[in-house]
């Protein structure tokens, strides 16, 4: 994935995180759901923040990376891992990282958008694991990416299967979730620069 960032800014794999731990996660996320914790996303940030459920339709719950339970404590020990990683081969300066559990219900998406808040830089490279099994061709809620500096070329479609693993950089790509037909599961987040 290293290599495949460095070149083309983005990256997609299967081989990163073990297929229990995922499950694992999948579970926490339907839990937070089943119990009322989950939150529908506003767009925008501070007195411009609304939401707006027809442009992006996904419930969270950010993780406390000062209270994490025993699998958020792995799974923050394994994002860490891999903030070193991108630091030692990109020099990003990643100082800090946040992320929450998402789900979206059938018929929802998020309609393009790039993942920086106007007036910040901070965020350098986004991550998403999607944690959906039995996920078939037909039940929707991919993730497409398009072109840094084309945003109508669309570059690449990635369904969002248990234990897919994407990361790009933030600042560069449009990006949509298509609508989903079934709930669609996942943890996203970034990597960040808070000097920046
Ligand atoms: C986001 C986002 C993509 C996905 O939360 O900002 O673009 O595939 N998510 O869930
Ligand atoms: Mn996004």
């Amino acid at each position: 994935m290293l290599e495949d960032l460095g070149e083309h800014s983005w990256a997609e794999s299967t081989k990163i995180w073990d297929i229990n731990f995922c499950k694992r996660l999948a579970h926490e996320c339907q839990k937070l759901s089943d119990d009322g914790q989950l939150t529908r996303a506003a767009i925008g940030f501070n007195v411009g923040r609304k939401v707006q459920p027809q442009i992006r339709g996904d419930f969270t719950s950010w993780i406390d990376t000062e209270k994490p339970n025993e699998t958020q404590t792995e799974f923050l020990h394994e994002l860490r891992q891999i903030q070193n990683k991108l630091n030692e081969f990109f020099y990003l300066g990643l100082n800090s990282l946040e992320t929450h559990f998402a789900l979206y219900p059938p018929g929802f998406g998020y309609d393009k958008h790039i993942d920086n808040h106007r007036n910040s830089n901070a965020r350098k490279i986004t991550f998403i694991l999607y944690l959906n099994e039995f996920w078939k061709i037909g039940d929707g809620g991919e993730l497409s990416i398009y072109a840094p500096n084309d945003e109508q070329k669309r570059i690449a479609q990635v369904t969002p299967e248990l234990a897919r693993f994407v990361l790009f950089r933030s600042e560069l790509f449009p990006h949509q979730v298509e609508n989903s037909h079934k709930n669609r599961l996942s943890v996203t987040g970034w990597f960040r620069n808070n000097a920046l």
